[in-house]
């Protein structure tokens, strides 16, 4: 079976720096892949580059596939197509994602619209609405008609980042990318958003791509763990693997540091 996401020798470059180096990761339908790594070791490249978003100044060389449909030099329309379908993204903050000058109901529903009228099932009007009530419900958003007529600034963190989650379920991607969804969040709140998107994941059928920095919040949603480190993937392999024989000394220390944080507090290691 060919996979949903391929990355192929993968390779960006600004000018003479090279950012990623020879990136090679697949990601099968419904699989749940971590990209952990410290800050600057091209995580975050790698999930623009898989959505067809480097910045201007880049480069990419490689392959990286989407349901069979090549990403690196595509024109911008297929793209649009790949991001309103197959692929979706959440970012580390959600006021990235949210326009401040709209309000949430109108927001969510202009990619439900979207999508539905790519299916060929146009939805408006009160149908539209209903569909973005759902939506706002299934990220478990209370209180929602105070929700839907809320401006981003009127939220908390936690619940900006659920409409940001629930916008892009409203692409019905194949592939959710999570880049650090919960980095910006209180702790209590990052535990409950994580328990959101596994859930999600885990009813839709989507795979998740889940990118971070911190170990065990990754390791505790994903089957299958990459390591990256200064833009090259020195270690991957089933998450329990990677946990249990860390092979290269960077994921050793990364996997020791979390161990000596749960003795300190008396937790587990998953
Ligand atoms: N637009 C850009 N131009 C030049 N260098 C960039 C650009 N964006 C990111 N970088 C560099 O690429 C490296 C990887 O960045 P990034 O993927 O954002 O890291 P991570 O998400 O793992 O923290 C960093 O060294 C960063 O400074
Ligand atoms: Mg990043």
């Amino acid at each position: 079976m060919s996979a949903l996401l391929a990355i192929r020798g993968l390779s960006v470059r600004a000018g003479p720096a090279t950012l990623i180096d020879d990136l090679s990761v697949d990601v099968a339908a419904r699989e749940r892949v971590g990209l952990i790594g410290e800050s600057g070791s091209g995580k975050s490249l790698t999930a623009l580059a898989v959505a067809g978003l480097l910045p201007r100044g880049l480069s990419a060389e490689g392959s990286v596939r989407l349901r069979g449909e090549e990403v690196v030099g595509a024109p911008e329309r297929r793209l649009d197509a790949l991001r309103g379908q197959a692929v979706a993204i959440v970012f580390q903050e959600p006021l990235s994602a949210l326009d401040p000058l709209m309000r949430v109901e109108r927001q969510v529903a202009l990619p439900l619209a979207r999508r539905a009228r790519r299916d060929g099932t146009p939805l408006r009007g009160s149908a539209l609405g209903a569909a973005v009530r759902a939506l706002l419900a299934e990220v478990a958003l209370p209180d929602l008609d105070r929700v839907a007529r809320a401006y981003p600034h009127e939220l908390s963190g936690g619940q900006r980042q659920r409409v940001a989650i629930a916008m892009a379920l409203a692409c019905r991607p194949d592939l959710l990318i999570a880049d650090e969804p919960t980095t910006a969040l209180d702790v209590t709140t990052q535990e409950e958003v994580m328990q959101l998107l596994r859930r999600l994941v885990a009813e839709r059928g989507m795979a998740l791509l889940l990118i971070g920095h911190d170990l065990p919040v990754v390791a505790g949603s994903v089957d299958r763990l990459v390591v990256m480190r200064r833009g090259v993937a020195v270690e991957a392999g089933p998450t329990a693997d990677v946990l249990g024989h860390p092979r290269h000394d960077y994921t050793r220390g990364l996997v020791e540091a979390a161990r000596r944080f749960d003795d300190a507090i008396g937790r587990p290691t998953a």
